[in-house]
């Protein structure tokens, strides 16, 4: 079968070495702390630190140790207006301007606070739509916003099924878009199987029914290229410690569309108020003309500082050779589990169209639990999700295709030799 490349894709080990000498991003590798005998492939659900990232925090750390409450206006960058920097970077991953997004809180209060503005914009049409194989954190906040509003969630979500359990039909999703609904939020890429959703499509659809639309992008920041803006997307929220990379806990984002800037948020605080007044300190909120007024509180530096670091490989790199290489690396893992792994009762959950895909590759089996654990036990970093499924993600700044090979190639062997049966079935805290 010939690749992307013109070569011909083969089971090989010789293949993969052949593809790193050509990838034109394997120097980046170098550049983040990657365990020697390990092969880290759950970047999308915690990224690995870069020598970057880790700069861009220890500077903040020393700026408070230095200057104290001087690194406000004499950090380098000053930490007043540091979230508003951070916008320059990432405004090309999300395809929006730069006053259309902002570095803040996390992803679920981000949903909480973007539901509630939207709830407070939708009259007559009190219906959410949401789908059954949502991250669960986005249908808990949904539905306590429906509550705070005095919406019976029972009565006012409504959710679109999957035929699969694992993908959803855009068309599905587009009839269920009834005069009731006022808001259709949804992930971008599902957090199981990976499937990257439509979204000009979905935006349109909703748009010409009169409905609001956004989107977690939790999944496909740093891994897919956006045109928020463009395609009209309403508003969307996204974690940084994924793709990102930026660390546990790392701060979140949103974007709200300019249409919408005038709304002013549901949930205000100082923070979003007009910068030059905000040290006013008047009892009447101004918010900012931007998506900044959707920030709250006092931005977490901490959390914020590694993520600095970390969107300068993104411009070096930039996200479009980034979603190049990460096809490139998805289709061939999916290959090679097809051809290695297929006979051992291992399915692949991912939808194998490229403009279905985000980055990671769900592969699925009755004992996937106890895979995962001979997985770890052999020097691989993969992620379980309940019940069958294994995530893989080869993600492009940090993987080659030879450690894609090397990953098939231990898991061929546990299945072989089926050395899986010697864990339990049992679910750890974080899995
Ligand atoms: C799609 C999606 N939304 C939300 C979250 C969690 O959001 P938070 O950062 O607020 O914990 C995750 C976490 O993995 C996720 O995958």
């Amino acid at each position: 079968m010939p690749a992307a490349n013109g070569t011909d894709i083969s089971c090989e080990e010789s293949y993969a070495l052949k593809r790193d000498q050509t990838d034109a991003l394997r120097d980046f590798k170098a550049r983040f702390h990657l365990n020697p005998s390990k092969i880290y492939m759950d970047g999308n659900s915690l990224g690995v630190m870069s020598r970057d990232a880790e700069e861009s925090l220890q500077r903040v750390i020393c700026e408070w140790r230095d200057l104290g409450i001087g690194g406000w206006l004499e950090g380098n960058p000053p930490w007043f207006g540091y979230a508003e920097r951070l916008s320059e970077s990432l405004a090309p991953l999300v395809g929006a301007a730069p006053h259309e997004i902002i570095t803040c809180g996390s992803t679920t209060i981000n949903i909480h606070s973007l539901t509630a503005t939207f709830l407070s914009m939708t009259k007559n049409r009190r219906v959410i739509l949401m789908d059954e194989l949502t991250f669960p954190t986005d249908r808990y906040a949904v539905e306590s916003q429906l509550q705070v509003h005095g919406s019976d969630p029972r009565s006012n979500l409504k959710t679109v099924r999957s035929e699969d359990g694992y993908c959803l039909d855009e068309d599905v999703i587009i009839e269920q878009m009834t005069e009731d609904v006022g808001i259709v939020f949804l992930p971008s890429v599902l957090y199981r199987s990976g499937q990257l959703l439509d979204i000009e499509k979905l935006t349109k659809a909703a748009h010409a029914k009169g409905i609001f639309i956004g989107f977690d992008c939790a999944h496909s920041i740093g891994a897919v290229p956006h045109s928020l803006s463009d395609w009209g997307v309403d508003y969307a929220c996204w974690c940084t410690y994924k793709y990102l990379n930026s660390g546990p806990g790392g701060v979140g984002g949103l974007y709200i569309n300019q249409r919408h800037h005038g709304s002013g948020p549901a949930l205000t605080g100082w923070w979003g108020h007009k910068k030059d007044t905000q040290f006013d300190m008047n009892n009447t909120y101004e918010p900012e003309n931007s998506a900044g007024a959707w920030q709250i509180g006092t931005p977490h530096l901490f959390s914020m500082a590694p993520l600095a670091g970390s969107l300068a490989l993104f411009t070096e790199a930039d996200i479009h050779h980034v979603r190049d290489k990460s096809l490139q690396l998805t289709e061939y893992l999916m290959y090679l589990a097809e051809e290695r792994l297929s006979s051992y009762g291992i399915t692949i959950k991912t939808p194998r169209r490229k403009s279905q895909r985000g980055g990671h590759v769900a592969l699925s089996h009755p004992d996937a639990i106890r895979i995962n654990e001979a997985l770890k036990a052999s020097g691989v970093i993969p992620d379980f999700r309940y019940p069958d499924i294994i995530r893989l993600a080869p993600v492009a700044l940090y993987t080659g295709f030879h450690d894609v090979w090397k990953v098939v190639d231990v898991l061929t062997s546990i299945m072989n030799r089926e050395s899986y049966k010697a864990y339990k079935k049992t679910r750890k805290a974080v899995a």
